[in-house]
């Protein structure tokens, strides 16, 4: 009965040394003989039921004989095929002893009832183990098989295959593992372990084993904030987490209120809690950016406001974390798990489910882990400001095609980048909260005037804008917040050369005195920089008009010094995009400044508006941030299996569309009201599925580009993808037409399919 459940239970046993092979053999003779004496006897007197019974329990005696010699002798490794996935001693034992017994039993069975119908399910059996034990025997292997479909759906399976048949001497763990140099241990090891290969190429089962339910803790809502402030106390009293504490102090009881709002609208009960690493690299001293010690002086803040508000989801959802921001101290975490250095991809004993941390935090982290990164590598979420596109990422393709860069590289799947605001679709989402000062009661008091203020609070940023800002002037009092130095201050603001002498400066304002201002402002005046902040979000929130600049030609990595190196082609097409994008009117107008009749019309278009409401995307608000945050914990799993067609976003929420030439996937969705969606790229990589979305296909071809899988309209040549890697919503070429998968989306949390809340 070497079905597949007993497959399991073997690997999970060890090995039989060849002298117990032998005792094995004789005890199980024993038993059986005693058996069968006695089953042939009753089987006179109790008939076939009776029968049925006996044969079951003399298959459960030898199992248990077997079971208990195989765990007296456990680490005993012995033989050519003697690894733990193959196991081959201890099969060739079982298999021989059942069959043998099996097959007397038959024939004493045969001679009395003639039962040989009710055999056949047993022989089969014995059959589906694949191989008989004559041919064990004789030291025939396993067939371990990949069939064109497995292929198909695990196409990194081959060549992972011929990695381990060079390299699996390397490193001994694979050894323990198993692996024997046979094929079917390789494909054992790649499947269970790895996740790169098919279970049903060694007729393995297809489920994935389950966690003992009686050692999972459950993830509780957690509104208690003092367990977390004693989390962010820096050992080495730099203060690093000093900002990041005041601002999780300041909102708390606006994400207490969210997450129980969220609680109310959807089961947050029943998560499995997460044990969860978050790396501050950019806050160590090694990073060289000085974030700690600027953060009170002006420096840069997205970063640090995004890192709070994921600390805050992470622990407010129940999880448990671990925060770092030194690498002495991710040192001292690693060095404890004897894991960490090892080459092999199990996760089973890695005390760790997600890590979070940044490009700085990647590059420290590796350097510890060295060879055991590979098992790590899926478990990363990289906080990434500007996005990572497939093209760069891929480390080689990135290479040759010279967009090699210093954030790039990294060979990641591309949605283990996460972003500040939706980019390109190849990245997840993960946003931030936008910080809103002013309660409800006290904002009905506020009235609006007529009255501009304008988004630049350092002086270069004004510069050359004087011409749009006169026509502005021409019906509204122009106000602004430049951050000046103390020798302009005293001089007053009229020492600026930039900044017209009608401007009304209020110089730096804090949170609540920023609001009310622009609570009484009617626009909001975008200057084209700085790029997708969080002030035209906060001014929106606050029924202020944003004046979105709009670029043409669009700004990217070629023309624009800010995005130069950065690993995104991305074309900028106004100062905020997303605000252009996914707000627009007549909250948001996105013009070309330079065109004053233009200009002159919009301001006009929103005096004339009577009310000015306010607008808040539900995905930058505390509420929506958990929401996202809690669904991309539950269901992103880029490590077992990955290779499969996706789970999540279920495919109800996917639809299939063939796309115009020229066209990027991002594109041809977005125009049909979709999001492209990457990880059901998979789907789309066969002539099938091309042909029934109507390419009329001549050939198949294979290739490595970011704009596959798609049609050549000039030949007809149907190309797929051949490296998933390289899966990407941006590629575009002029005579392709891509096969795109495109997801529906909940209007104010884009991350989120409809229907995919929880
Ligand atoms: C044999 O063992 C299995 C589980 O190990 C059990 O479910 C079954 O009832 C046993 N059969 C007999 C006849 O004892
Ligand atoms: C059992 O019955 C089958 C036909 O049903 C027959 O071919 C076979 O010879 C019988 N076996 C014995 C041992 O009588
Ligand atoms: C053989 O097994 C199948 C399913 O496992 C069952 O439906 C069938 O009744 C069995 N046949 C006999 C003769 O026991
Ligand atoms: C969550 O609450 C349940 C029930 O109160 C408890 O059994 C479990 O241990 C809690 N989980 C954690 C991580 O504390
Ligand atoms: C609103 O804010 C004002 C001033 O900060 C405060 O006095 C008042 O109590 C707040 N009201 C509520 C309902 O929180
Ligand atoms: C700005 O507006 C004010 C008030 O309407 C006006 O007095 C001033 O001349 C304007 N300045 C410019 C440069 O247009
Ligand atoms: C393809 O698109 C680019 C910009 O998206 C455009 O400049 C180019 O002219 C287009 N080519 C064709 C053949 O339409």
């Amino acid at each position: 009965m070497m079905g597949r459940g007993q497959w399991r239970m073997l690997k999970n046993w060890t090995l039989l040394h060849r002298r117990q092979t032998i005792i094995v053999l004789t005890l199980a003779f024993f038993i059986w003989t005693v058996t069968v004496v006695n089953f042939s006897t009753s089987m006179s007197q109790y008939g076939v039921r009776e029968s049925e019974k006996l044969r079951k329990d003399v298959i459960n005696l030898s199992e248990k004989y077997v079971k208990a010699l195989a765990r007296e002798n456990e680490g005993i490794v012995d033989g050519p095929y003697a690894g733990r996935f193959t196991a081959y001693d201890l099969k060739k034992t079982i298999a021989v002893l059942l069959e043998s017994i099996l097959e007397r039993l038959n024939r004493v069975e045969d001679q009395l009832f003639n039962q040989t119908m009710m055999n056949r399910n047993i022989t089969r059996s014995t059959e589906a183990s694949g191989i008989q034990a004559q041919d064990l025997l004789e030291g025939k292997n396993e067939q371990c098989e990949l069939t064109k479909k497995d292929k198909q759906l695990y196409p990194q399976c081959t060549g992972k295959i011929e990695w381990m048949k060079q390299m699996w001497k390397s490193d001994p763990c694979y050894s323990n593992y198993g692996v024997d140099g046979s094929l079917c241990s390789f494909i054992m090891y790649l499947s269970e372990v790895e996740g790169w290969c098919p279970r049903s190429a060694w007729h393995g089962t297809s489920t994935v084993p389950k966690d003992d339910p009686t050692i999972l803790l459950m993830a509780n809502i957690t509104t208690n904030i003092e367990p977390l402030m004693q989390m962010l106390v820096d050992p080495n009293e730099r203060e690093s987490y000093a900002w990041i504490r005041m601002r999780i102090r300041r909102i708390w009881d606006r994400w207490t209120k969210a997450v129980n709002s969220l609680a109310a609208k959807q089961d947050l009960s029943g998560r499995r809690q997460k044990k969860i690493l978050v790396h501050l690299g950019l806050l160590s001293q090694q990073s060289g950016w000085k974030f700690a010690e600027n953060q009170f002086k002006g420096g840069p803040l997205g970063e640090l406001v995004q890192w709070s508000d994921l600390i805050t989801t992470l622990y407010i959802l129940g999880h448990k974390l671990t925060i770092t921001s030194e690498v002495d101290q991710l040192k001292n975490i690693l060095s404890k798990l004897p894991a960490a250095n090892s080459p092999c991809q199990s996760r089973k004993e890695l005390p760790v489910h997600i890590i979070y941390t940044d490009i700085v935090g990647l590059r420290q982290f590796k350097k510890f882990v060295k060879e055991g990164y590979g098992k790590f590598s899926c478990l990363l979420r990289i906080v990434d400001t500007f996005g990572t596109e497939p093209a760069f990422n891929h480390q080689q393709f990135a290479k040759k095609r010279k967009k090699s860069s210093s954030w790039g590289g990294q060979n990641l799947q591309p949605q283990q980048f996460f972003n500040m605001f939706p980019h390109s679709p190849d990245n997840s989402f993960m946003g931030f909260v936008v910080e809103q000062h002013l309660n409800d009661s006290l904002v009905n008091e506020i009235p609006r005037e007529n009255q501009a203020l304008v988004y630049g609070k350092n002086e270069y940023m004004w510069q050359a804008k004087t011409q749009y800002l006169d026509i502005i002037n021409k019906s509204l009092e122009v106000h602004a917040t430049v951050y000046m130095d103390e020798r302009s201050d005293k001089e007053t603001n009229t020492a600026s050369t930039i900044i017209p002498s009608y401007v009304i400066n209020h110089g730096f304002l804090n949170g609540e005195d920023l609001h009310t201002l622009l609570r009484q402002s009617k626009v909001f005046v975008g200057l084209g920089f700085p790029y997708e902040g969080p002030a035209p979000l906060e001014a929106i929130a606050n029924g202020a008009v944003f004046l979105n600049p709009k670029f043409n030609p669009p700004h990217n990595r070629n023309n624009n010094a800010f995005f130069k190196g950065k690993p995104t082609e991305r074309e900028v097409t106004s100062q905020h995009p997303y605000a252009e994008q996914f707000i627009g009117e007549p909250y948001v107008y996105t013009i070309d400044i330079g065109n004053e009749e233009q200009v002159r019309s919009t301001v006009q278009k929103i005096l004339d508006l009577d009310t000015f409401q306010a607008y808040m995307p539900y995905e930058f608000t505390e509420e929506g941030m958990i929401q996202r945050m809690n669904s991309y914990i539950e269901h992103q799993n880029f490590c077992q299996f990955q290779r499969q067609p996706s789970k999540w976003p279920p495919e109800k929420a996917i639809t299939l569309l063939f796309g115009e030439p020229n066209k990027s996937c991002k594109d041809v969705c977005w125009e049909k009201n979709f999001i492209c969606e990457p990880s059901h790229f998979l789907r789309t990589n066969s002539m099938e599925a091309l042909k029934q979305h109507g390419a009329p296909c001549s050939t198949e071809k294979v290739a490595l580009d970011i704009f596959y899988p798609a049609l050549d309209t000039r030949t007809n040549d149907c190309i797929l993808q051949q490296d998933e890697l390289l899966f990407s919503c941006v590629g575009k070429q002029e005579n392709l037409r891509r096969l795109c998968p495109c997801r529906n989306y909940i209007k104010g949390q884009i991350a989120l399919c409809q229907g995919c809340e929880r």
